[in-house]
């Protein structure tokens, strides 16, 4: 319900995602007037066509391997059918609460919310039909979605995440285009479901943007569970008939599946919307912002997704709220990309944090790292999972990067994230005790190990 507000509003949001929301929270929280205008859903991509449903399916799947893998503990079960109306019954049943309760926040928060489709007409004017809103800040949070290669249609046998998040059949085999993180998410999925999965990525690795020995560790741990990784491998063009699609490569080759799956990187949502009119520079439809999250014009600021950067849902909550305190005037400190956590759901997890080894050389030299092996953690045995913890330092300095791959790995962040959040020194982190018999040890041993007392490490 709109408030009346003859001087304007403090902060127009364009955008109810996870940038725009936690910035009209906080903004409500801070005594701003704010407005929040939202043309689908509350929640954006991260609760509807994103982390949220990505991860219950991941869960899902997750199921079905602790099934399937029962001897192995000696306990004798099996995988009857994997049934995907249930599955999407059950996806849909978190994302429905979680929604029911983003809304019930905003509701009770002091924010007028606008349901519509907000355009841009001046650095202070939002237009939604017939009704002109008015603020003397815009905050822009449009967010992103799921771009394609030029020439390549999505449709039909061909997905995007959004449409693969919805198919109620599991597939026979898959093809995944991109070994980034909705790719290798999904081809997870696909696999733990039974699908025989191909990845196709045009560099040398999986997941590339992270450290290489990550790479290596999830390309084997794949290969074992039978996903096929075909990396250095460019798409060439794709054919699609009655019953599957063909794919073929710049090498020559080809490849069946009855779907193909498009995960080559998120595009900005920003064309129509009038970002123009406010003088809004944007490049390649991204908002380019400084580390206040300014725009090129004043009083427009920009979050989430459509800023170039990591596009991680956490890292929209962070600057929506950056920007909300900014505006009502806390001087907040920056939300800087290089110490935002990254958890990759596959299976064996990848959660990383801070610089990879070659990044922390580039900017400090001689660095050290160690690189502790799950294979010394007594929880991880009894899981039953192969990885790692990779701990990297300045030299005679903090921490500056962690990275693991292993299962639950991802619940290993929170620590990871401290420590080089904090500019920890090994030296701090190895008096603190890890409960035993947890996977948290391994990072604990880590630790210890570049402090210089290693205790369950073998030299
Ligand atoms: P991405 O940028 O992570 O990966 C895209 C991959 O496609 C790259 O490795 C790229 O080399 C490859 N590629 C591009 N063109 C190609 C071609 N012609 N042939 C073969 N390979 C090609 O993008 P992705 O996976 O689509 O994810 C989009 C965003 O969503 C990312 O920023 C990601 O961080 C975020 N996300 C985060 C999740 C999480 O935090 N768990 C889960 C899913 C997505």
């Amino acid at each position: 319900m709109a408030a009346d507000v003859p001087d304007g509003y403090d902060v127009l949001v364009l955008g109810g995602g996870s940038g725009g929301y936690a910035c009209a929270l906080r903004s409500a929280q801070l005594g701003l007037r704010v407005a929040l205008i939202e043309r689908d859903k509350l929640g954006g991509t991260c609760l509807h066509r994103g982390c949220i449903p990505t991860k219950a399916l991941l869960h899902a799947a997750e199921v079905a391997d602790t099934a399937r893998d029962g001897a192995r503990f000696g306990v004798n079960s099996s995988v009857a059918s994997i049934d995907m109306p249930a599955v999407l019954r059950y996806q849909q049943g978190v994302v429905s609460r979680l929604h029911k309760g983003l809304q019930g926040l905003v509701s009770a928060a002091t924010i007028d919310y606008f349901p519509g489709v907000g355009e841009v007409t001046s650095p202070t004017t939002i237009r939604l039909g017939d009704t002109t809103l008015t603020g003397r800040n815009l905050v822009l949070a449009t967010g992103s979605r799921a771009r394609s290669l030029p020439g390549l249609e999505i449709g039909g046998r061909v997905l995007t995440s959004d449409e693969a998040l919805t198919l109620d059949v599991v597939p026979g085999s898959v093809i995944v285009l991109g070994g980034g993180v909705i790719g290798v998410e999904f081809a997870s999925v696909f696999r733990s479901f039974g699908a025989s999965v191909t990845i196709v990525e045009a560099l040398p690795r999986l997941v590339p943007a992270e450290e290489e020995s990550i790479s290596k560790a999830l390309e084997r741990a794949f290969r074992k569970r039978g996903i096929v990784s075909r990396t250095g491998a460019r798409f060439a063009g794709v054919t699609q008939g009655e019953s599957g699609v063909s794919v073929s490569l710049e090498d020559g080759s080809t490849l069946s599946a009855e779907f193909l799956l498009v995960a080559v990187g998120r595009g900005p949502v920003s064309e129509g919307m009038g970002f123009e009119s406010a003088g809004v520079v944007t490049d390649r439809g991204f908002v380019p912002t400084d580390d206040r999250r300014r725009t090129n014009v004043p009083g427009v600021y920009a979050v989430g997704d459509l800023v170039p950067g990591l596009q991680l849902a956490h890292r929209g909550f962070a600057h929506g709220i950056f920007v909300a305190e900014e505006i009502a005037g806390l001087a907040p400190e920056p939300v800087l990309d290089r110490n935002i956590p990254k958890v990759t759901y596959c299976d064996p997890e990848i959660a990383s944090v801070g610089l990879t080894e070659a990044a922390a050389r580039a900017a400090y030299g001689e660095v050290r790292s160690y690189e502790y092996n799950l294979g010394g953690n007594g929880k991880s045995q009894i899981l039953g999972t192969a990885g790692f913890v990779t701990v990297v330092r300045a030299v005679d300095g903090p921490v500056v990067g962690i990275h693991m791959i292993g299962a639950r790995m991802g619940e290993q962040i929170g620590e990871a994230q401290l420590v080089v959040g904090w500019d920890a020194m090994p030296e701090d982190v190895a008096p603190l005790l890890h409960a035993h018999p947890t996977q948290n040890e391994a990072l604990g041993e880590a630790h210890l190990a570049l402090a210089g007392k290693p205790l369950h490490a073998h030299a």
